[in-house]
């Protein structure tokens, strides 16, 4: 045989495998015949954390109603930990006047304190329903003051369910609305910054954050003029995850056999065109803080080094 068939002949086996290995890929929610193999709802999920009167479940475990009240916060957490994955929740927060409430969804390795990874939404009520605003905020290895705010005013998160979600991948973090991704928070290793490295626990709460929540902790909260505050929650067979044993026994989910849904280097490693058109138009229109803005927050240290890189 002539070398370049030789050449060839390698070349052509060689893409045989790896189109083949392409197609043993897992199928993925939305994929063509991807079929769901196990029964998630909130119990195969989570541990409530207070009382069952403040959080309570219905619809065999696919919807939930948690309750702000005098008597206490409501807090469910993950049964599991988990090293990457795309969390999410379908949420309708009570109409009116909720100053003062404070509706988190945030993941964090907790016991890893005061080293530990967070990713945090902040949802802080407000006079009217129509000016909710998202506080977000990222924790490397204990090190957070990265908050961003964004007024929730192209939609009202009263209104309808609307999705809340953090995409957690090998490649970057993003916080979204509905289609819209609101933060990116990107893996630059590859610049000598640190990215996550433990497992995370997943917890939803909702509480009175009156001493900063709403217009910098002018507006308390008030049960009796506004309360009790009522939320409510669906599908949570939506939550993808890569669950680990612990906060420290990653390695599987770190190198997984193969990519997870949500860590798809063609798929989720980059935000499309219309994403990154998304992107600007809420952060250009609803951005109210962002601290790598805050040249007098940082006049002394210097901004934090991801801020003079790309942010997606
Ligand atoms: C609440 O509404 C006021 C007035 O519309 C606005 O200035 C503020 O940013 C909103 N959010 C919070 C958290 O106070
Ligand atoms: C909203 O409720 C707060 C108490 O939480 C109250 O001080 C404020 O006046 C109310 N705002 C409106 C517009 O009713």
């Amino acid at each position: 045989m002539a070398k370049t068939h030789i050449v060839m002949l390698v070349a052509v086996i060689f893409l045989a495998t790896v189109l083949s290995a392409e197609s043993w890929e897992e199928k993925c929610p939305g994929d063509p015949g991807y079929v769901e193999t196990w029964t998630k709802n909130f119990w195969s999920l989570f541990n409530i954390f207070t009382n069952e009167e403040h959080v309570r479940v219905g619809q065999n475990g696919d919807y939930v109603q948690m309750q702000l009240d005098e008597q206490c916060a409501a807090v469910y957490g993950s049964r599991h930990q988990y090293y990457t994955g795309r969390m999410s929740v379908k949420l309708k927060l009570p109409c009116g006047n909720s100053s003062g409430t404070v509706f988190a969804f945030y993941t964090s390795s907790d016991g890893k304190k005061p080293y530990h990874d967070e990713i945090d939404i902040e949802l802080l009520g407000n006079e009217t329903s129509s000016c909710i605003t998202m506080q977000t905020n990222i924790f490397v290895n204990g090190k957070g003051d990265r908050e961003m705010r964004h007024n929730l005013n192209w939609f009202n998160p009263c209104d309808d369910y609307h999705e809340y979600y953090i995409l957690w991948n090998s490649a970057m973090v993003v916080i979204g609305v509905d289609d819209i991704p609101i933060r990116v928070f990107k893996n630059n290793e590859q610049y000598g910054l640190p990215y996550f490295n433990k497992g995370q626990g997943l917890y939803v709460s909702y509480w009175d954050g009156s001493s900063w929540a709403t217009q910098g902790g002018r507006i308390k909260i008030d049960f009796a003029l506004n309360g009790p505050f009522v939320a409510h929650m669906h599908s949570f067979h939506d939550l993808q995850g890569c669950q680990v044993p612990s906060e420290d026994n990653i390695w599987q989910c770190q190198y997984p056999a193969q990519r997870p849904c949500w860590d798809r280097p063609w798929v989720n490693h980059y935000l499309t065109q219309q994403q990154i058109w998304d992107y600007n138009w809420v952060n250009g229109e609803f951005c109210t803080y962002d601290y790598c803005k805050d040249v007098a927050r940082f006049a002394a240290t210097g901004k934090p080094a991801e801020c003079n890189l790309p942010r997606y």
